[in-house]
C-alpha cells in the first residue's frame, strides 16, 4: 500500500489517541544493544528492556477465556467438556470429520501466547510421536513460525532445510524454549528496529516490488505479524525448493483469489503442467482438499480497521504508560481479556467498554452461527460424494462429468469455511467478508450435493434425507494412538474408512526421546 496515504493516517490515529512519546514518532525508536546479530533468545533482552520483557512474559497467562477465544488451549472440536467457569467455547464439533485423513484430525487446539510456541508444537499429535524411525513425518518448515532460530538453520542448511524431518530439530540440544517466538522474531537484535526474519514474507516483498526500509512505521506494525498470521503452503516437489513456505498472494488476499491460485501449484503432471494444489485427500469423499491456515492478516487488511490503516499492534500491543513514558504492551493476546477494553478505547474514546464488547459479540455470534452451518453442509457434501463414488445403481449418462464438478464444489466448500474457521477473530477482523465467505462455502457444498444426487439419478437422495448430525455424527475422539485400534475405528461410519495403523508405542515425549535404545541421530542419518 501507498506510504503517502499511510503516514498521515498513522499520525492521525496517534493524535486521535491523544498520544505522545514513542507513539507519535515517525520511526520505531532505535537502540544500541551490543548483542550479536544472530541472537535468538528472549531472556538476554530482559536487562535492557525490562518493561517490554515483563509484558512479553504475560504471554504465559493461559487461563483466561473470552466468549469465543482467549488463551486456554482447548480442543477446538470439543463441544462436550466444559471449560472452567462455564465459558461457551465456540467449539466446532465437525472439525475431526472435515479433516479425516489429515493429521489435523488428531489434534487441533485454540492458540495461546507466543511463549508457548515451542512447547505446544512438540506436544501436539500432528507430528508423529509414534514412528518406528523416530521421524515426525512432517517437514522442518513447521519451525518457521515458532522460532527465530530459523535464520541460523537456513544459514547452515540453505534450502535443504525445509524438507528435512521435523523431528531432527526437536531435541533440547537443538532448540530451547527461550527461543520460542522471541524479541528477534520482530526486532533486529542490535538496533531493535522492526525487521522481517521470515523467508516467505521476504520473498513476498521481493515479488511485489516492496522495500522493507521504505515502508511506513504503521505498515511494519502490521507486517511483523504477517510473518506468521497468514495463509501459506509448501512448494511441491519439482516446482522449486521442496517444502519451502510461500504466501499465495499473487492474485489477491481473498478466498476467491486463493481458490484461483490453488488451481495450479501442485506437482507437475506427465505433460509438465502444474496440477491443482492439494494438502490431503479426504478419507470419506476422496476429494483433494486445500487446508487453510490462519489468514488473520489477509482477513484484517480489507476489513473496516485494516482498510482504515489500523495496525495489528494498535489492538494487540496497545501503548501503555510506564514511568511517564509510553511503551508498547508486548502481551499479544485478545484485547477482550481486558475488562476495560482499553486497547479499543485508545481510539473509540467516546464509547464504553460494554458497548464495544457488545459490538464484538454481536459480530462473532452471527459469524459463528453461519460458520457451523457451513461446516455441517460441508460434511453432508463429503457424504454425498462418498455415496455417489460407490453408487452401483443407475447412473446419469454424464456421471463422470457431474462427479468431477461435484468434487470441485466439495473442495471449494471446504476451503471457504476453513478460511473463516482458521482465522482467529471469529469474524471480528472483517465481518462482511467472513459472512460472505461462509455463504460461498454453504452454496458450494449445496451445489456438490445437488450434482452428486443428479449423477446417481437421485439414488443417493434418500440416504441424505434428514439431519446430517444423525446421518454422520461428529467424530468425538481420534488420535494417532486410537488409529492403532481397529475396534475403536469401527464405532463411527467415517472412522471405519481409515486404515488401521501398525501397533507402535510413543517414542517422543515433548523434546525427550522415550523410545527403546538411544535417540536416533537424524542429522547423521540424513547424510
Ligand atoms: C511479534 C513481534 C514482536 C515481538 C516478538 C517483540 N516485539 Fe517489540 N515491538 C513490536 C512492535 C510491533 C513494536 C511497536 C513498534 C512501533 O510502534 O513502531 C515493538 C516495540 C518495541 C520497542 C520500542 C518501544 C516500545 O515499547 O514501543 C522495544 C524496546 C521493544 N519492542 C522490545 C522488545 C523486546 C525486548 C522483546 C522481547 C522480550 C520484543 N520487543 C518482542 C513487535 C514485537
Ligand atoms: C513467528 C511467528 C509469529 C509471529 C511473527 C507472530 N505470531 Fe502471534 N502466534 C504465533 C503462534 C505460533 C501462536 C500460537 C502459540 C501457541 O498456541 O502455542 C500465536 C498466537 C497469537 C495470539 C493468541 C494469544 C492468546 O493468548 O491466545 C495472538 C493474539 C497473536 N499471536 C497476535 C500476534 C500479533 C499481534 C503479532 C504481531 C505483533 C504476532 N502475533 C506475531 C506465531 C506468530
Ligand atoms: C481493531 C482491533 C483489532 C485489530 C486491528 C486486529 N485485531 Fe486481532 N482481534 C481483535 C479482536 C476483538 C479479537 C477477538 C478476541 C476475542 O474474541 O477474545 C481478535 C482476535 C485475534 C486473535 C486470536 C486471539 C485469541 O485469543 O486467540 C489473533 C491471533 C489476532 N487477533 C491477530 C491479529 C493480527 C495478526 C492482526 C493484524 C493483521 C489483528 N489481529 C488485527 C481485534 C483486533
Ligand atoms: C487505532 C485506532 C482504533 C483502534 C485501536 C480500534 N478501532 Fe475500531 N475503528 C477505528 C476506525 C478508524 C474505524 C473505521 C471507522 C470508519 O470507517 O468510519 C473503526 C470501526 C470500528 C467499528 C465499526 C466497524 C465494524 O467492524 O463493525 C467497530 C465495531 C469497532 N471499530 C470496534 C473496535 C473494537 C472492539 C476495538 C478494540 C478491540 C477497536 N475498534 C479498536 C479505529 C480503531
Amino acid at each position: 500500500m501507498n506510504k503517502h496515504i499511510f503516514l498521515p493516517l498513522a499520525l492521525g490515529l496517534a493524535l486521535m489517541a491523544g498520544c505522545n512519546d514513542v507513539s507519535t514518532e515517525l520511526k520505531t525508536p532505535e537502540y544500541k544493544t551490543g548483542l550479536t546479530k544472530d541472537e535468538t533468545r528472549t531472556s538476554v533482552f530482559a536487562k535492557q528492556f525490562p518493561s517490554q520483557y515483563a509484558s512479553y512474559m504475560k504471554n504465559n497467562e493461559s487461563e483466561v477465556m473470552t466468549k469465543y477465544k482467549g488463551s486456554i488451549a482447548f480442543h477446538k472440536e470439543d463441544e462436550i467438556n466444559p471449560l472452567p467457569e462455564g465459558f461457551k467455547q465456540g467449539s466446532q464439533p465437525y472439525l475431526k470429520n472435515l479433516w479425516l485423513g489429515y493429521p489435523f484430525s488428531y489434534e487441533y487446539n485454540e492458540a495461546r501466547g507466543h511463549t508457548y510456541a515451542i512447547e505446544d508444537i512438540v506436544n501436539i499429535d500432528r507430528h508423529d510421536r509414534f514412528s518406528a524411525d523416530g521421524k515426525g513425518h512432517m517437514p522442518a518448515t513447521c519451525w518457521n513460525c515458532k522460532t527465530p532460530h530459523m535464520m541460523n538453520w537456513i544459514k547452515e542448511y540453505g534450502d535443504k532445510f525445509w524438507a528435512m524431518d521435523f523431528n531432527t530439530f526437536r531435541p533440547k540440544d537443538m532448540i530451547s524454549t527461550d527461543e520460542s517466538i522471541s524479541c528477534p522474531t520482530c526486532h533486529d537484535p542490535q538496533t531493535m528496529s522492526l525487521r522481517p526474519y521470515s523467508e516467505p514474507l521476504q520473498d513476498w516483498l521481493k515479488r511485489s516490488g516492496q522495500d522493507w526500509s521504505k515502508l511506513s512505521r504503521n505498515e511494519k506494525r502490521t507486517l511483523v505479524c504477517a510473518q506468521c498470521h497468514v495463509e501459506y503452503y509448501f512448494i511441491a516437489k519439482g516446482n522449486g525448493p521442496h517444502q519451502r513456505p510461500v504466501f499465495p498472494w499473487d492474485l489477491g488476499k481473498t478466498p476467491e483469489a486463493f481458490w484461483e491460485y490453488y488451481k495450479t501449484h501442485g506437482p507437475k503432471d506427465a505433460n509438465g503442467k502444474e496440477t491443482p494444489f492439494t494438502d490431503f485427500v479426504h478419507a470419506a469423499s476422496k476429494v483433494n482438499i486445500i487446508k487453510m491456515q490462519h489468514p488473520d492478516y489477509e482477513t484484517h487488511q480489507d476489513g473496516p480497521h485494516g482498510a482504515a490503516g489500523v495496525a495489528c499492534a494498535d489492538c494487540h500491543m496497545q501503548f501503555i504508560r510506564e514511568d511517564g513514558k509510553k511503551v508498547s504492551s508486548h502481551w499479544m493476546t485478545s484485547p477482550m481479556k481486558d475488562k476495560e477494553m482499553r486497547a479499543c478505547r485508545q481510539c473509540h474514546a467516546d464509547k464504553t467498554a460494554e458497548y464495544l464488547r457488545g459490538r464484538v459479540h454481536y459480530i462473532q455470534d452471527k459469524v459463528y452461527e453461519k460458520l457451523l452451518n457451513a461446516e455441517a453442509m460441508s460434511v453432508k457434501a463429503h457424504e454425498a460424494v462418498r455415496l455417489a463414488n460407490n453408487w452401483s445403481g443407475e447412473r446419469d449418462p454424464n456421471y463422470e462429468k457431474l462427479m468431477m464438478e461435484a468434487r470441485e464444489m466439495v473442495r471449494k466448500g471446504q476451503m471457504f469455511w476453513d478460511y473463516v474457521s482458521a482465522e482467529n477473530s471469529m469474524g471480528f477482523h472483517n465481518p462482511t467478508k467472513q459472512l460472505n465467505t461462509c455463504m460461498t462455502s454453504f452454496e458450494s457444498s449445496q451445489k456438490a450435493i445437488d450434482l452428486a444426487c443428479q449423477a446417481t439419478m437421485y439414488g443417493i437422495a434418500p440416504a441424505l434425507a434428514g439431519d446430517i448430525r444423525d446421518i454422520v455424527p461428529p467424530i468425538r475422539q481420534l488420535s494417532r494412538k486410537l488409529q492403532q485400534d481397529g475396534e475403536f475405528l469401527q464405532q463411527h461410519p467415517w472412522t471405519r474408512l481409515l486404515p488401521v495403523k501398525p501397533q507402535h508405542k510413543q517414542v517422543w515425549d515433548g523434546q525427550v526421546w522415550i523410545g527403546d535404545g538411544s535417540q536416533p541421530d537424524m542429522l547423521r542419518s540424513m547424510k
